[in-house]
């Protein structure tokens, strides 16, 4: 099929560079030139394994186009709007303007039949306004809802084998639904389900999919805050209800709690929108799975300052990670950024270092004092606080990483290393939830 893609930010340059690899002819189109140059160089504008190599491949076939120009989807059948909608300022609610734009820009290059995808998280009722906006331009296109949800650090495994597929359509559209299966023939074909319904209940699905997530997280990081009253262990807690597969182990790690472009703002902006239609009741749990998440980073930071004796005033603290999670160089409402800077708000001073997400923070936050590695991080450290749980922080060897810093005390803000072979090599271990 011919495919465009409006809007090459993470979801969309991993979806255009993932229908090329499935054998459709793409272009993606944003209004950022230096992205654009970026992309059609095969050069990913963030960072995301496995992306260089299938950017480079999907360039390579010819079949894969990018530009600034919104004329370039004309001769394409399938429009796909993957914008961002972050957070308005000041507000809880999603930020349409981006989508708004996308479809005004796309409506005088449509032609009868084309399909316009909706891909991006919008708030309930956005698709019926959107599809009336197309229905009513008259060029004889239509719309479909078609949420997206893919991993950062998954985001290829995730676009070309998704759990589900889930189409959200107008009564009786069934030509778009078997345009969406001819896009999705492969995944479609290796089993993937697929679930075929309304608009509303297609972008609920999306914000209740990331609702649960936040809340299973929160849950967790909830016993952790009792465990920590009562001398309890969180992580045997979660592994022990973990078993239960009604519960299940995944996404049950307590630590620094959830942060991203999507989690915090999406249920953010699900409480803005219940509350627009008289049902906010029904969510107000999710305030508290909101404040739950952000005092894990309150007393990460009062967990350091008892460390130090009492006060950070002067004291040198290594932070390991600023990346709101490890293989990703994003750090939008990172816990780990925002404990970094609390800190600094304290009086410590913070050498931070991260795999990949040095020079994105630093673009947000220059003032911070930013290091290549660990080693670097700990000299002189008073205390070192792990905070995104990278592999090689996770590596790190207690006894050599001992001789570097000036006292062996270590956070661990994920509860992602072994305490035994941490105190064995002489450190004082200490974590979210734990004894
Ligand atoms: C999330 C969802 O998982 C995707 O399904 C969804 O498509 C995406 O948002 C989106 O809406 O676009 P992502 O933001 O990449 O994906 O990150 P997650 O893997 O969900 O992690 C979110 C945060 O939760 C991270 O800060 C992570 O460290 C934290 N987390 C995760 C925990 O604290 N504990 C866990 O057990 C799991």
């Amino acid at each position: 099929m011919k495919i465009s893609v409006i809007g090459c930010g993470y979801l969309g340059a991993v979806h255009s560079a993932c229908l090329t690899e499935l054998g459709h002819e793409v272009v993606g189109i944003d209004v950022d030139p230096e992205k654009i140059a970026l992309l059609a160089a095969a050069t990913p504008p963030f960072y995301e394994p496995g992306l260089p190599e299938l950017l480079s491949r999907s360039v390579a076939t010819g079949r894969l186009r990018f530009s600034t120009d919104v004329s370039d989807v004309r001769g394409s059948e399938v429009h796909f709007i993957a914008v961002g909608t972050p957070q308005l300022a000041g507000s809880d609610a999603a930020d349409l303007q981006f989508v708004m734009a996308a479809v005004d820009s796309l409506l005088p290059h449509l032609a009868s039949g084309d399909l316009v995808v909706g891909k991006s998280t919008v708030p309930v009722g956005t698709a019926r306004q959107l599809s009336d906006i197309v229905n009513s331009h008259g060029s004889g296109a239509s719309l479909a809802w078609n949420p997206e949800f893919l991993r950062e650090g998954f985001a290829i495994k995730d676009t070309l084998a998704p759990d589900r597929l889930v189409y959200g359509l107008a009564a009786s559209d069934h030509r778009g639904e078997s345009m969406l299966d001819t896009v999705y023939t492969r995944a479609l074909a290796g089993g993937t389900p697929k679930v075929v319904t309304d608009f509303a209940t297609a972008e609920l699905v999306k914000v209740a999919a990331n609702a649960f997530l936040a809340t299973k997280i929160s849950f967790i990081n909830a016993m952790a805050e009792v465990a920590e009253a009562t001398g309890a262990d969180v992580t045997q807690l979660a592994d022990a209800i973990g078993y239960d597969v009604r519960i299940g182990r995944r996404f049950l790690n307590a630590g620094l709690g959830f942060g991203g472009g999507c989690l915090p703002k999406d249920i953010r902006g699900f409480m803005a929108r219940a509350k627009e239609l008289g049902v906010d009741q029904a969510l107000t749990f999710l305030r508290e799975v909101d404040q739950i998440n952000t005092r894990r980073r309150e007393r990460m930071v009062d967990l350091a300052k008892e460390v130090v004796g009492g006060s950070l005033v002067g004291r040198r603290i290594a932070v390991l990670g600023l990346s709101f999670k490890p293989d990703s160089d994003d750090v939008r409402d990172s816990p780990a950024l925002d404990v970094a800077l609390r800190l600094i708000e304290s009086g410590a001073t913070v050498l931070a270092t991260d795999p990949q997400a040095v020079e994105t923070a630093r673009r947000r936050y220059p003032h911070i004092k930013y290091v290549a590695s660990p080693a670097e991080a700990a000299v002189d450290a008073d205390a070192v606080l792990l905070l995104t749980e990278w592999r090689e922080y996770r590596d790190l060897d207690p006894a050599a990483f001992g001789d570097l810093v000036g006292t062996k005390t270590i956070l661990d803000g994920r509860n992602c290393l072994d305490p035994g072979a941490w105190r064995a090599a002489g450190w004082a271990y200490r974590a979210l939830g734990r004894p």
